[in-house]
């Protein structure tokens, strides 16, 4: 028995028949029974340079030295926490932007949410109330996050949510405009949007959407708030993908991959259009923030993690990995089990399941990914039919080969 509630899981079936993972060490993890593991998922998607980098952990260790925690609060800072919000920026698709920041993704979302309506209340439009999500989008799971939810059963079984969420198909442009048209296009606030849906499936967009979406955005007025949290730093071969498709979002909100989970942090970055008006003399206090927001020891694990990305051309690395995956796992469609699979932009892939396996046993993901972890690869079963794919950016080729050997004899196993 344990004492330890895991996130996400049906603690009947998980109590007493923990995975316990003990050690990391590059694109590889160990349980406390000393069998390794090919970390397939990056943990959670966010461990971009692999695990046991000493760079970061010295960085840790130097800075918590120096100060190992203070607030920013008001007119705190530290350093850290400034070079950190000024390199974001300059990462980010305008240098001129501002950055807020959080300790993970759900607050990012919230935070992105409320700068999103409270935006509208400093700019004379307090009408504008209603917020926009995609089905299959993931945008965590505080308040904000459960009522954007679009992936079914992630808001459900706990009463009332936040109220005015427009839940929009993720694919249609037609249906986005035809939203907007019965709401009231003065009525929106924001539009939510993963540039490639992680969680839900690893879902690109069709052609022609991201684009076509942001400029109907842009002709209501409201904001256009990018969930890079998988799709920032590096997973989609660039810092982020705004940047590459060239969306010009209002806010990004950001976690995962800009301290490669080292530490946990999050932040928004919000464009100069928004800011404004929350910086202008005499607007409100903005009440609103956490106390670790700008912490800084993880302030100096994440610019220790983002030298690192810089130094080992982690963008360039991951746009290259996007035509190697998808070549890799065209390799596994001859497998019985397997009936497709979802990738192409980025270092992100999801293996589709066969759907007639599927129909006569629900359960296949969750036993596909445990037969393949009894053969040394770590997946995860995502969105009731596939397993996902994207290992650390600094993976090597041969571990690559070694992922997909794994992946394919824990398939055999269980085919
Ligand atoms: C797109 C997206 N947004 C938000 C979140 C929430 O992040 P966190 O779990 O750090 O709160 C996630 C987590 O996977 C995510 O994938």
């Amino acid at each position: 028995m344990t004492s330890l509630w895991h996130p996400f899981s049906s603690m009947a079936a998980v109590d007493g028949a923990e995975l316990v993972i003990e050690r990391g060490e590059g694109v590889y993890v160990w349980d406390d029974t000393g069998k390794r593991y090919i970390d397939g998922t990056a943990s959670l998607w966010y461990c971009q340079v692999g695990h046991g980098r000493r760079e970061i952990i010295e960085a840790m260790r130097t800075q918590a030295l120096q100060l190992e925690a203070y607030h920013t609060f008001g007119d705190f800072a530290n350093p850290p926490a400034l070079a950190l919000a000024e390199r974001i920026a300059r990462y980010s698709p305008d240098p001129r932007s501002k950055v807020f920041l959080t300790s993970g993704g759900s607050d990012s979302i919230d935070t992105a949410a409320k700068i999103t309506r409270r935006y509208f209340q400093l700019t004379g439009e307090p009408e504008r109330t209603v917020l926009i999500t995609r089905a299959m989008s993931y945008h965590g799971m505080h308040g904000y996050g459960t009522a954007l939810a679009g992936i079914p059963g992630n808001a459900d079984g706990i009463g009332p949510l936040t109220p005015d969420v427009v839940l929009v198909p993720w694919d249609s442009v037609d249906a986005l405009g035809e939203a907007i048209d019965r709401t009231g296009a003065e009525r929106i606030a924001g539009f939510f949007c993963e540039p490639v849906i992680g969680v839900g499936g690893v879902r690109r967009a069709p052609e022609g959407y991201l684009k076509e979406a942001r400029a109907l955005i842009a002709e209501t007025g409201a904001l256009f708030v990018a969930d890079e949290v998988i799709t920032g730093f590096g997973r989609v071969g660039d810092w982020f993908a705004s940047r590459r498709f060239s969306l010009e979002p209002d806010l990004i909100a950001f976690a995962k991959g800009v301290t490669s989970g080292y530490l946990p942090a999050g932040g928004v970055i919000a464009a100069p259009r928004v800011w404004a008006p929350f910086y202008s003399a005499g607007a409100a206090l903005f009440r609103h923030g956490y106390t670790y927001s700008g912490h800084p020891t993880v302030a100096a694990a994440a610019l220790a993690n983002l030298d690192l990305m810089e130094r080992e051309q982690l963008c360039a690395r991951a746009l290259e990995w996007e035509t190697k995956l998808v070549e890799g796992l065209d390799t596994l469609l001859d497998h019985p089990l397997v009936a497709g699979h979802r990738s192409g932009v980025g270092f992100l892939g999801a293996i589709l399941l066969d759907p007639k396996r599927l129909a006569a046993d629900p359960d296949l993901p969750v036993k596909a990914f445990k037969a393949v972890r009894a053969r040394g690869v770590i997946s995860r079963a995502i969105a009731g039919e596939a397993l996902q794919v994207s290992p650390p950016l600094t993976i090597t080729d041969g571990e690559f080969e070694e992922m997909l050997a794994g992946i394919r004899r824990g398939l055999d196993d269980l085919a």
